[in-house]
């Protein structure tokens, strides 16, 4: 092996520049060259995309810490459902990421990205291009995945916001609804729900009922606590009810989620005469420095990926379970959703935390 590339793919989560370093590192201490590919696939298919950029220890050096990536930008763009120039519908360009690669001298590639790009990189592999895969999203929903970059970082954030608003909550006697992101798994809200001593959490696994959050804080109004805290996720459903969808999908794009929280805000204040407020966190979440934990995984992940590739062994994505370095097939990489008879559920369960059931 000579030369290898990485890319990132989906939403920005922090930790991708810690791998992106790793990655690099790992590479020249193999004597391979390692390029950057800039803006997803748009570096490999569109001229305007910014191309690749060699990516030598010097241009990875002091970057662990920053969020964002050093690869001007990341996108959910799909090279086999590619817009055309200017048209509706979508196109294969598959073939053109191969070639763009071997044009490039590209021998071996790793992504770095949640399940859509993960389901893509086994579509590259499948086809030839020898691909491994690093996990990252904010949501930490990649099934076997252990630890998906930038998941520790967003919790440690939405438990900060929560601690903050305990205050007005309980100097108001409000009822704070916080909306996390968590398009299908409610791993944010439930972690730092439990995290940051949340009343309730709603989650899109479990349909909500407002009557069951109301009892609840009904109850501890009768014992004068007013600092109520509901956290709930994104992609949080009302039984019988649907989604909340802030903007219609569109061709390439999933629906964009939001308006869950002013929601539940709106009918709590109905249901139990108290004021509430909603606040969203949102892509607060997505930004700023990654905490230790995601830089110390992202660092592992990606020197685990150049290895793998050393050893001939594409077309897994690394894991990290526990401190349990590993790999699954690309194949196999799914969402993970919180499952109802989760040990975290059970706790929160237990701890007297409304669930919304
Ligand atoms: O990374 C996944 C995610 O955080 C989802 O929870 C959310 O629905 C989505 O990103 C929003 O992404 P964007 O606003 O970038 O389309």
């Amino acid at each position: 092996m000579q030369r290898i590339a990485v890319m990132t793919g989906g939403g920005d989560a922090p930790g991708l520049n810690a791998a992106l370093r790793a990655v690099a590192l790992a590479a020249h201490g193999r004597g391979w060259e390692c390029l950057g590919v800039r803006a997803s696939f748009n570096g490999l298919l569109d001229n305007g995309g910014g191309g690749v950029v060699p990516l030598p220890p010097d241009a990875v050096q002091g970057i662990g810490h920053l969020g964002g990536t050093i690869l001007g930008t990341t996108n959910r763009a799909d090279p086999f459902r590619w817009p055309p120039p200017g048209g509706r519908g979508e196109i294969d360009r598959s073939d053109d990421v191969l070639a763009a690669c071997a044009r490039h001298g590209i021998e071996a590639l790793v992504m770095i990205g949640g399940d859509g790009t993960l389901r893509i990189a086994a579509g590259l592999h499948r086809k030839g291009l020898p691909v491994v895969g690093v996990p990252k999203t904010i949501d930490g929903d990649v099934a076997g995945a252990g630890v998906t970059l930038g998941f520790a970082s967003a919790v440690a954030f939405a438990t900060e916001a929560i601690d903050r608003l305990h205050c007005s909550a309980q100097s108001h006697r409000r009822v704070m609804v916080v909306e996390v992101m968590g398009r299908y798994a409610g791993w944010i809200a439930l972690h730092a729900g439990l995290a940051g001593g949340a009343h309730a959490i709603l989650l899109p696994e479990i349909p909500f009922d407002l009557a069951a959050v109301t009892r609840l804080l009904a109850e501890r109004d009768a014992r004068n606590r007013p600092d109520d805290i509901v956290v709930v996720a994104e992609g949080a459903r009302p039984v019988r009810g649907q989604l909340f969808v802030a903007d219609p999908a569109v061709p390439g794009r999933s629906e964009r989620l939001g308006g869950v929280g002013a929601h539940v805000a709106r009918q709590l204040e109905l249901l139990t005469g108290k004021e509430s407020r909603a606040v969203v966190l949102g892509h607060l979440l997505r930004g700023g420095s990654p905490v230790a934990a995601d830089r110390v995984a992202a660092l592992r992940l990606g020197d685990a990926a150049v290895q793998a590739l050393a050893e001939g062994r594409a077309g897994v994505m690394m894991t990290l379970n526990g401190d349990v370095p590993g790999a699954i097939p690309l194949e196999e990489v799914s969402t993970w959703r919180v499952p109802v008879d989760h040990p975290l559920l059970r706790t929160a369960r237990s701890l007297g935390v409304c669930l919304g059931e």
